[in-house]
């Protein structure tokens, strides 16, 4: 049989209280929006119409080319909406999906087994999903009829006291017979409001002698439908503790999982520990036997094994494995830092690689720079990559040894195992054997001593 899908996210979301869509708003990072649109993905739905209205025109930017966007002018109902797909759909699908935007925590299992729990409703036109709550304060009150199936749902306006008490509520999610649907829509009533409610196509289906099958969600918290600011973050909690979970029985050890906050699409290898309050985003992938500590965040990055990360700012970088960082580091897009790369406090690298072993202690900045192995930058180093209009490379060879407060004006290469003194602005190359002293530095021949300290 074959499944259509409609999304309705046309409402503004009053309750949220923002210039923005409710279902632009996020949860796990993720425009709400997007994640019904790929929990409908995973149900193999031949065909995916989303429903706009409020903020048309951003909401259906966001689904891109995800769906088919069908346009509900006023926002007349959740029966309205649906009906507005009818044109594109009938006869497009045996089957129609309808599920609300505002419902991010959804799985597709769940709606797997409604649509299977409909394939099997041989003589019914239409399967929901419900949930028991404590408190149903904002849902439509599910009415069951003596035999078990759905006799109606009553939204809250609506409710007499005696159905003001149903803790059985209605989810929001639903699988009809297209045949049926199409036509059904059309002869539900506006309420006082001029809504179209789409939950009255249960008395409908019910006064034909259509049997409603109510299906309950095992998981209550799968239904959370977002009103709210206050919804807002049970949803970001609930998706949070799923997510944090998985990573634990994976073997990644979480100090405290209520404060760690990990997208997704975030990967981690065993035996890594991460620490309070740190935050992992997009496409980031983390390999085993890291430490990750307090205030680190980590966006888009892919992080070796064995690496040490403290309280570091980390966004579309490489680190090979058994790198260390930290505190307060900022990588930026392109920094690449090979195995064993030792980045102390506040230092910040952009678009340079520093090769193995390489150190960098304290307080520096590395931009649109290659580094060798092996290099020792002294604290306060700043290659000097930008003249106001042009940025310029800076290459240091393997083994150099660049001396605190060193200003590398590029483009400017300092050859392998050569040195800068400390304060020297280089403004021209560094040849092997020199040593750059001054402002601006002149070169002066330099050797290394037969017998040197050991660096400390
Ligand atoms: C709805 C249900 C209620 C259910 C609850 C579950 C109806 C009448 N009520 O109430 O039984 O318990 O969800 O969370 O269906 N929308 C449109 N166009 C409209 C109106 C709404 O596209 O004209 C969209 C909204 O963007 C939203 C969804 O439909 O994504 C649900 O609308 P909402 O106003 O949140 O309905 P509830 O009052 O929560
Ligand atoms: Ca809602």
């Amino acid at each position: 049989m074959s499944i259509a899908t409609v999304i309705l996210a046309a409402g503004q979301g009053t309750r949220m209280k923002s210039a923005r869509a409710k279902v632009l708003h996020t949860v796990g990072g993720q425009p709400m929006i997007l994640r019904a649109v790929q929990t409908a993905e995973c149900i193999g739905a031949d065909c995916l119409v989303v429903v706009v209205g409020h903020q048309a025109e951003a909401v259906a930017q966001a689904v891109s080319s995800r769906a088919q966007i069908v346009l509900q002018k006023e926002q007349l109902g959740t029966g309205h909406a649906v009906l507005q797909a009818a044109d594109l759909l009938r006869d497009k699908s045996d089957l129609v999906v309808v599920m609300y935007a505002d419902m991010p925590l959804l799985r597709p299992k769940t709606l797997q087994q409604l649509v299977e729990a409909q394939r099997a409703n041989a003589e019914g036109c239409l399967t929901m999903l419900t949930v028991t709550l404590p408190n149903p304060h904002g849902f439509g009150r599910v009415v069951r009829a003596p035999d078990g199936s759905v006799a109606a749902i009553v939204e809250e306006a609506e409710c007499t006291p005696e159905q003001s008490a149903i803790r059985e509520l209605n989810a929001g999610v639903y699988v009809f017979k297209a045949a049926w649907l199409w036509q059904a829509l059309r002869r539900i009533q506006p309420k006082s409001k001029g809504e179209y409610y789409l939950t009255d196509l249960i008395e409908i289906a019910v006064a034909e002698g259509q049997r409603v099958i109510g299906i309950e969600a095992s998981d209550p918290d799968e239904v959370i439908g977002v009103n709210t600011r206050v919804h807002l973050a049970e949803a970001e909690a609930i998706l949070r503790r799923r997510i944090n979970e998985q990573h634990m029985l994976n073997g990644v050890t979480l100090l405290d999982p209520a404060t760690t906050y990990i997208e997704e699409s975030v990967r981690i290898g065993a035996d890594t520990i991460i620490y309070p309050n740190v935050h992992l985003r997009g496409k980031t992938i983390i390999g085993e036997g890291c430490v990750i500590e307090s205030n680190s965040v980590i966006v888009d990055s892919h992080i070796g094994k064995a690496c040490r990360i403290v309280a570091s700012v980390i966004e579309g970088a490489t680190l090979e494995d058994h790198v260390e960082i930290g505190p307060f580091g900022h990588l930026r897009q392109g920094a690449y830092l090979c195995e064993g790369v030792h980045l102390g406090n506040f230092g910040e690298v952009k678009n340079a690689r520093l090769g193995r072993r390489t150190r960098m202690g304290h307080f520096s900045y590395i931009g649109d720079a290659e580094i060798g192995e092996d290099v020792n930058i002294g604290a306060g180093t700043i290659t000097v990559n930008y003249d106001g209009v042009r940025k310029h490379k800076t290459i240091i060879g393997d083994r150099a040894f660049i001396g605190s407060d060193s200003m590398l004006i590029a483009p400017i290469t300092v050859a392998e195992g050569a040195r800068t003194a400390a304060g020297a602005v280089v403004t021209r190359d560094v040849p092997a054997d020199h040593i750059a002293v001054g402002v601006p530095a002149r070169m002066r021949r330099w050797q290394k001593p037969e017998l040197e300290a050991p660096e400390t």
